[in-house]
């Protein structure tokens, strides 16, 4: 049985981007026998950056929803939030004192982020040392995370290898798992889609709503009647990621045809996202309308994950001392 343990950023209400381009991939990754899945919402990291209260609260129920809604079964495996095991701090603390501080100055990550953001605290500067807990408090074997987090699972290592060379086998050592295939999913104006570009479809939000963001997906501006090629069109490209052969072959058809405009390619796209995602929309929306069984699932992930984090942190303090 592996354990594979990822955490998950609480920056807001998943898009189809992230539906699509993580949460779903992840989700069947979790499916086979042989793993156990941990995944939690890392929304520790999230004081970082995000400082207001009822913004975070909003965001921990909105990833929370999405997931289970998405299908995650969070009897089979482990689904918490960070901050509710708070054993991870502790953890934190201890690697902190064993973490060389040019490793962290040297950061990639952290070097981008001082670059770009006003408010350079410590918690972004000591970010890969919590992330580090995070893994080395569940004995994880595999980390499934994007190309971006590599170097932090190169310091998880660092970190937990000098510490069992100084004090004998104490942490498991993790292997990042890096998906080079995951598509990009591309936003309303053919970038990637993501929030800080502004170009993400949101699926959960009403059907009309829903259908003036897919109304709001750049187009050029050839005439209805003249064929068009469906290659150069965004419309087009989030259809050929949802659609099926059949359906894509026949919009295919349809463009370079002619006397079909992007409206109706529009149209067709915003069917088949309500029709795809149906039963996800209607259970996010009844997940986020009743936050007490959504609590219940997370409580209950998050006794379990502290039964765990705990023998691990009884191994590590009696190792220095506590
Ligand atoms: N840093 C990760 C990201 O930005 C989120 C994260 C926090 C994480 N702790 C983790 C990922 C532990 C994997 C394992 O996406």
């Amino acid at each position: 049985m592996a354990r594979i343990l990822t955490g998950i950023q609480s920056s807001g209400k998943p898009h189809l981007g992230n539906l699509l381009g993580a949460i779903l991939p992840a989700i069947e990754l979790s499916q086979d026998e042989k793993n156990e899945s941990f995944f939690f919402i890392a929304d520790l990291h999230s004081l970082t950056t995000i400082k207001d209260a009822q913004t975070r609260i909003d965001n921990i129920y909105s990833v929370a929803a999405a997931w289970i809604a998405c299908g995650f079964d969070t009897e089979k495996n482990l689904f918490y939030r960070q901050s509710k095991v708070p054993a991870v701090c502790e953890l934190a603390w201890y690697l902190n004192c064993y973490t060389p501080f040019p490793m962290l100055a040297n950061a990639h990550s952290f070097k981008d982020k001082s670059e770009k953001l006003a408010d350079v605290n410590a918690g972004l500067f000591t970010y890969p040392v919590l992330m580090a807990a995070d893994i080395l408090l569940y004995d994880a074997n595999y980390v499934p995370v994007g190309k971006d987090q590599k170097q932090h699972l190169e310091m998880t290592r660092d970190i937990a290898s000098s510490f069992n060379h100084q004090y004998g086998e104490t942490f498991v050592l993790p292997e990042a798992k890096i998906d080079e295939n995951l598509m990009t999913i591309p936003g309303t104006d053919g970038q990637k889609m993501s929030k800080s570009y502004g170009n993400t479809i949101d699926i959960f939000q009403t059907d009309k709503k829903l259908r003036k963001n897919v109304m709001q997906i750049v187009t050029d501006s050839t005439p209805m009647e003249e064929p068009k090629n469906p290659d150069t069109c965004n419309v087009f490209a989030i259809y050929k990621i949802l659609g099926t052969s059949d359906q894509v072959a026949q919009m295919r058809n349809n463009y370079e045809g002619g006397n079909y405009g992007y409206g109706h390619a529009k149209q067709a796209l915003y069917e088949l996202i309500v029709e795809r995602f149906s039963e996800v929309r209607e259970q996010y929306d009844f997940y986020i309308n009743n936050i007490p069984e959504l609590e219940k699932k997370l409580q209950a992930g998050e006794q379990r994950a502290a039964v765990i984090a705990n023998e691990v942190l009884k191994r590590v303090r009696a190792k220095i001392g506590y």
